[in-house]
């Protein structure tokens, strides 16, 4: 990527404002028609984005020069362009039609992955009818289901956002954090006798995981007065209650759930990318099988759409060039996720892990130090209430903060006052952000309301805004399962376009590795081993905390 060359064309970026570019060339509208486009249940408004249309163009070439259409081919036909683990990358696949599955996966793994996909909603159809009960005979009332990572925020996101279409016969509930504290307040409200626990992990080694599922086994079974087993049998409650999504099928078995109740993953199923394939388990019984295959529809339209858009067309391309644009050329280091919907609260999130688990690398996929930067620090809250809180920030002080607005035009609720607010706020803020308030506009309000000029001199400094803060708004007509499915969809392209344009290999994560290796380093310092090769920083903390369990 010519990075020098984005650079010397951001030039002229920095010191213009954003507003101005509404009336290069056109009018107004034009430009909010041009910089707009809408596909598979989604609306992109990108016009108040400091960019121009012949920097706009320079970007769709940076694209080209960086071969994105073969590398789009590649990702969904099933190259292994994971080459850090020698895998394909192909959630997408789990997705598409049957006839796509068979022509990318072949015959026998296409006919593995309708079994599962049977598998799964067989056990959906059977939880809701009534006839997969509980050890006893009873009616399932509860999910608990245990994973983290990417076996965690996908389902998280989409229970959240799809609140409106689940049965509410089944209370579905997700843990991911390995704080006792979070178990225990969620094992309070649970009856062992009526709650199906799934245990999603890809790889069935995962520390947090495995932790939880062993407190959650011995809860279980201590309430049902039930022995845990010395030899291999599994206790009816939990050959009954317990299912397992894995790809290590012998740890899931080891652990001592019914193989019958182990639903495969694969290899070529990025965690991250995994919602569509059975770790989607637990969002399935929350909102039928039916609703999440809209799901899976949506993201397909969205695929289709990214599959054969021009890129100066093309959503997640369009997302992702005026992402590279902000991080590279305009040097913004960060990246906001407002969510104007109480129901996409944990989209920030979501996005933190898929974006900055993905991008967030500085060398090649041939291992060469990059010298660019990569992704930008996500982060985000659902607005209003970022407005209360860090957008003070974003309309004073020096940084520049790009952000995307995400807003439902159609709320669910009943209060309907109450979503124009919020919609009108979301607008507002995007607007606020872009316009900011010179000092000049400043001392002519206060002078208009009537302030001494004196007090116009102390007051106007501390009430400017910078505005020219570039943003994003993505309009959805209403959060359903399709255009769930598609706006996730939409994240994942865009940050697989920025891992091509990057050169980083977008689906590994070896960073999270070191953390986990002194994880156990430092647990077995606290069972009394001695390691000289921690910091006294390290160890002083480690004795903190081996001292407060004397006291
Ligand atoms: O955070 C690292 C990671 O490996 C993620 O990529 C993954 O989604 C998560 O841990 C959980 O892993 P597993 O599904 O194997 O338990």
């Amino acid at each position: 990527m010519d990075i020098q060359k984005l650079t010397s064309l951001a030039h002229c970026a920095k010191s213009r404002s954003i507003t101005s570019l509404f009336y290069e060339n056109h009018n107004q509208k034009d430009r909010a028609s041009k910089f707009s486009l809408s596909t598979a249940h989604l609306y992109l408004d990108y016009s108040k984005q400091n960019i121009n249309e012949a920097e706009f163009e320079q970007l769709i070439a940076t694209a080209q020069e960086a071969n994105l259409a073969e590398e789009i081919k590649k990702q969904f036909n099933g190259d292994r362009i994971n080459n850090t683990e020698n895998r394909s990358v192909l959630h997408t696949v789990l997705r598409a039609p049957k006839a796509i599955q068979h022509e990318v996966l072949g015959e026998a793994l296409a006919n593995e992955v309708a079994a599962a996909e049977q598998q799964m909603q067989k056990i959906v159809s059977d939880v809701q009818s009534g006839a997969l009960t509980s050890a006893t005979g009873k009616r399932f009332t509860d999910v608990l289901a245990l994973g983290i990572g990417g076996s965690y925020y996908g389902v998280k996101v989409s229970l959240s956002s799809l609140e409106h279409y689940r049965d509410l016969s089944l209370a579905v509930h997700v843990i991911a954090n390995v704080d006792g504290g979070a178990l225990e307040e969620k094992l309070k409200k649970l009856n062992y006798e009526t709650t199906l626990v799934v245990v999603i992990s890809k790889t069935f080694t995962t520390q947090e995981t495995l932790l939880n599922a062993k407190a959650v086994k011995q809860w279980m079974l201590s309430c049902a007065l039930v022995e845990e087993p010395k030899n291999s049998n599994i206790p009816s409650i939990i050959e009954k209650q317990w299912f397992a999504v894995s790809s290590n099928i012998d740890a899931a078995q080891d652990f001592g759930i019914n193989v019958n109740n182990i639903l495969p993953m694969w290899g070529w199923v990025g965690g991250r990318f995994s919602l569509w394939s059975t770790v989607g388990l637990p969002l399935a019984l929350a909102i039928g099988n039916d609703n999440f295959s809209k799901l899976k529809q949506g993201a397909y339209e969205m695929d289709m759409h990214f599959k054969s858009a021009d890129f100066n067309n093309n959503m997640p391309v369009i997302m992702a060039l005026l992402g590279i644009w902000n991080r590279n050329a305009l040097q913004y280091p960060t990246l906001a996720i407002l969510p104007y919907a109480h129901s996409l609260r944990a989209l920030p999130g979501y996005l933190q892990q898929t974006d900055m688990e993905s991008n967030g690398k500085s060398v090649s996929k041939s291992g060469d130090k990059l010298s660019w930067l990569t992704a930008p620090v996500v982060f985000g809250q659902e607005g209003t209430n970022g407005q209360h809180a860090f957008m003070q920030l974003m309309h004073q002080s020096d940084d520049i903060i790009p952000t995307d607005f995400i807003v439902a035009l159609k709320g669910r609720s009943q209060y309907t006052e109450n979503h124009k607010v919020l919609v009108a706020n979301c607008f507002a803020q995007s607007e606020a952000l872009m316009q900011g308030k010179t000092l000049a506009q400043v001392k002519t309000e206060l002078v208009d309301s009537g302030c001494s000029l004196n007090e116009v001199e102390r007051l106007a400094p501390h009430k400017t805004m910078k505005g020219n803060t570039p943003s994003n708004t993505v309009v959805i007509d209403q959060l359903t399962p399709e255009s769930m499915g598609a706006l996730l969809a939409l994240y994942e392209h865009k940050i697989f376009v920025q891992g091509v344009i990057w050169q980083v290999n977008s689906f590994d994560q070896w960073g999270v590795e070191l953390g986990k290796q002194l994880g156990n380093r430092v647990l077995s310092v606290m069972d009394g081993a001695e390691d000289e090769t921690l910091s006294a920083s390290t160890q002083g903390l480690i004795a903190l905390f081996k001292a407060s369990l004397k006291s």
